[in-house]
């Protein structure tokens, strides 16, 4: 009786690593962890503080519109960060971070039977959600020689959306502003919607990345943004979506049946982290740290950093990257096999700098011991 896009999904590639890690700790090896996207950085205590101060004696349940104020702050954001004006009545609805956003997407288009594109490699939940909408699927390689950029000649006859992730998950790949316009266009030809991922536009350590909103014609596009990675705020599950009115008026239509609104203790949290940059700032400086630390080690073996313009990700071509993968394993230092985000990430190995400061310098020493 359960559904066959379950059963036959295969095992979500994380699961593996973190078996892997067990097995290392169980061992007795100190494990420095650059697999999993979990940023360990503290999230900031005036936002840790609106979230207390929020509390109230009964939650009632929340709205699928989210609050007003969170509209507002959002908007405000967007306005600040990008110079777009969006209407916080009509043109966006927040979310319970964004996975869950994204992985239903598909299925408020109504894309059963046509085709949803992404391109790989790339973040599992494109295709998930595809596939639970009775979609087919179509992955454009995101390679080297095109700047890590989906060649849109390529797309499908029957496509109904396409997926879009800069700055990319796993490279690191920053959008130039005139790909979104390209996109746009093929949009208008084509007909289909575009689901901009956004989640890593503010880790960037050199220009701002740009938006798909900031697109002449952003009529098709729906953005998806997170305070996960911007605010180091996983756990808390806190986003939104915003852009074409028709879209966002579906989203408010459908969210109150799945249930998937943040707690409004969570939004007057996410108020403040929206309102505040000085945090960003220093996080972005942390993440630079640890670029600092792990970019020599990493060449010094050899190793080429590729894109990596952006996002926590550092994106390695390795020679072998099965061998690589295995002998950091060995010595408690975990990377994701480019093969986890699909067949083009052959030859690659992803890190995550999310472990500390110091774990890096130790993992940095590591890399430097071997033979
Ligand atoms: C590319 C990309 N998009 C979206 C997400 C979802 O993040 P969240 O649901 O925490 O907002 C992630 C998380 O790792 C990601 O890597």
């Amino acid at each position: 009786m359960i559904n066959p896009v379950l059963t036959d999904m295969a095992v979500y590639p994380f699961t593996r690593l973190e078996h892997e890690r067990r097995r290392l700790l169980d061992a007795g090896v100190e494990v420095i962890d650059f697999g999993k996207g979990d940023p360990n950085e503290p999230t900031d205590p005036i936002i840790r503080q609106a979230l207390v101060d929020a509390l109230p004696e009964r939650a009632p349940y929340p709205l699928a519109q989210g609050l007003p104020e969170l509209r507002e702050a959002a908007t405000g954001w967007v306005q600040r960060r990008f110079g777009v004006a969006l209407d916080p009545e009509t043109e966006i609805v927040p979310t319970y971070g964004s996975k869950e956003a994204i992985f239903s997407l598909a299925q408020v288009l109504g894309t059963g039977g046509r085709v949803v594109a992404f391109g790989e490699p790339a973040y599992p939940v494109y295709e998930r959600g595809a596939l639970f909408a009775g979609a087919r699927v179509q992955t454009l390689p995101l390679l080297r020689e095109n700047g890590f950029l989906a060649d849109l000649e390529q797309l499908d006859d029957d496509v109904a959306l396409v997926w879009v992730n800069y700055p990319h998950n796993p490279t690191g790949t920053v959008a130039p502003p005139a790909f979104y316009d390209e996109l746009a266009a093929a949009a208008e030809r084509h007909d289909f919607v575009v689901g901009s991922d956004e989640a890593y536009t503010e880790l960037w350590f050199d220009e701002p990345p740009p938006s798909a909103l900031q697109a002449a014609d952003r009529s098709r596009f729906v953005v998806f943004q997170t305070l996960s990675k911007r605010s180091s705020m996983t756990g808390y599950r806190s986003g939104f979506v915003a852009g074409s009115p028709a879209i966002v008026a579906a989203l408010k239509a459908y969210r109150p049946t799945v249930g998937t609104a943040p707690q409004e203790f969570v939004q007057r949290a996410s108020v403040v982290a929206w309102d505040d940059e000085r945090h960003v700032e220093e996080t972005r400086a942390r993440y630079r740290a640890k670029r600092d630390v792990m970019i020599p080690a990493i060449e010094s073996r050899g190793w080429e950093i590729v894109a990596s313009e952006a996002t926590m990700y550092l994106w390695v071509a390795v020679p072998d990257a099965g061998d690589v993968v295995d002998v950091l394993l060995e010595r408690g230092v975990l990377v994701s096999p480019g093969e986890f985000f699909g067949p083009s990430g052959a030859g690659y190995v992803r890190f995550a700098l999310v472990p500390t400061l110091e774990e890096c310098e130790r993992a940095a020493e590591i890399l430097g011991s071997l033979a």
